[in-house]
């Protein structure tokens, strides 16, 4: 027999290794969605589910928007794809210069990769080549914080905070260090938006200055809010102060609007929310309604007049992706951009953020219940921890929800919910009503 013909093949629907999933468990009981429209997916048995995740914190104008539809249609029709490696085509630009224009302040040039991750691994590499071309190289450290998620590249897991990440790989970048994280239940429990405690943790950053000194470190990079470990909103004051320091020793700041941009807080980016301006903001997700893949790292000029002035002939900056700018995910973020702008999305999300606030505090005092938080369109509930039993209450939860055709995510002991910025009054009483039920009856 051929070697390379395979004995026996997998059953038909194991061959697909599902990402962040237990790949065993789920084979044999698969929960398929079928398709989805707006608010609400609809199961492979017809069951409709209120979304209340927008995805994965990025179907933020709802599901199946025909002007999205129709704008990937026309653009596969008219170019499918160019190398934007020393050629180019125009759509790409188009969508910089209205990202540019999104951007607050002088955030007006744009790195396009294909995620989150992509991302973040591109600013990293910015930062460090900025550095670089101002003539200082030796700031080779980058400074992260625990319980931050910047994605599964190596740059974003090494500056990333969730441990069980980065034991699994052992080798990650070295030269690098973490601030600690922002929560604290004992002082900030149930606050609504930001914290008034905390603004301390952010001079942790000086600690850091002063073990390795400022002239070896080239960036700190924070979500603005964190998501992926349980929506922590920062302390009142504390980007601000990061700023400051940054701003003192010479560091550059990036923020990682993966999940914080497009409206997510009722503003463009979480930079504009507080009115701090960082040197690099990552994107991803909300940029083109999750409908094509994309990511974009956008610079302040500065950053991107030292590493293009610093060119010497051949490509500044040696780093690109096959899919940089690719035409049909440029066509995705152009009708993604034109929909929140025509539909005044980012200010919905705004106006109903306190009407989510509330609902999401009306679960306070109920059975397990240690804490919720929340911050524009987003929140968490966070349980009592179940002594070796991580995410027990949170997880549960998620099932029962599910199973009464709501979406809600656990991460952690928490329970998170991110809606499309589309969501009604009465689909935020339902998605609380729901989670109130099911914690009722555990
Ligand atoms: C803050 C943040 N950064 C980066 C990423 C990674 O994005 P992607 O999954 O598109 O690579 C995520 C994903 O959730 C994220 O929340």
């Amino acid at each position: 027999m051929n070697d390379l013909a395979a004995p026996t093949r997998p059953a038909p629907y194991q061959s697909y290794w599902m990402p962040f999933t237990t790949n065993a468990a789920f084979k044999k009981n698969p929960r398929l969605f079928a398709s989805a429209k707006g608010m609400y997916y609809k199961t492979m048995d017809g069951r409709e589910v209120l979304d209340g995740t927008a995805g994965l914190w990025c179907v933020n104008a709802g599901h199946g928007r025909d002007r999205i539809t129709e704008a990937v249609a026309e653009q596969l029709r008219t170019l499918d794809y160019a190398s934007s490696f020393q050629l180019g085509h125009p759509i790409a630009f188009e969508c910089a210069d209205r990202l540019a224009e999104l951007a607050p302040g002088d955030l007006d040039y744009v790195f396009f990769g294909n995620s989150g991750s992509e991302a973040v691994d591109s600013a990293l590499k910015i930062a460090l080549a900025y550095h670089r071309a101002r003539g200082e190289g030796g700031r080779v450290r980058l400074v992260g914080r625990e319980r931050a998620y910047h994605g599964v590249g190596f740059g974003g897991v090494s500056v990333g905070g969730i441990s069980k990440h980065r034991v699994a790989y052992g080798n990650l970048l070295p030269y690098v260090d973490h601030l600690p994280a922002t929560h604290d239940l004992a002082t900030q429990a149930y606050s609504r938006g930001e914290p008034e405690q905390g603004i301390h943790f952010a001079d942790e950053l000086l600690r850091i200055i002063n073990i390795h000194d400022a002239s070896t470190i080239a960036a700190v990079i924070v979500e603005p809010v964190a998501g992926s470990t349980g929506v922590l909103p920062p302390p009142r004051g504390y980007l601000k102060r990061l700023r400051e320091i940054c701003d003192k020793h010479g560091i550059l700041l990036i923020f990682d609007e993966v999940i914080t941009g497009f409206g997510r807080l009722g503003t463009s980016f979480a930079a504009e929310k507080w009115g701090v301006l960082p040197d690099i903001i990552t994107c991803a997700k909300g940029l083109t309604n999750a409908a094509v893949p994309m990511g974009a790292t956008i610079v302040r000029s500065h950053v991107y007049e030292a590493v293009v002035g610093a060119g010497t002939g051949g490509p500044e900056l040696p780093h690109g992706y096959t899919y940089s700018g690719h035409p049909v995910a440029c066509a995705a973020a152009l009708a993604t951009l034109d929909i929140y702008r025509d539909e005044g999305l980012f200010e919905r999300a705004a106006k109903m953020a306190p009407y989510w606030e509330a609902g999401a505090h009306s679960l306070k005092g109920m059975p397990h219940v240690v804490d919720i938080r929340n911050c524009g369109l987003l929140a968490a509930v966070e349980f009592q921890a179940a002594p070796g039993k991580a995410g027990y209450h949170a997880q549960a939860l998620h099932q029962a929800c599910l199973e009464k055709g709501v979406l809600v995510r656990a991460v952690g002991d928490s329970l998170v919910a991110s809606p499309p910025l589309i969501i009604e009054r009465a689909e935020i009483d339902r998605l609380w009503g729901t989670v109130a039920e099911c914690l009722r009856a555990r």
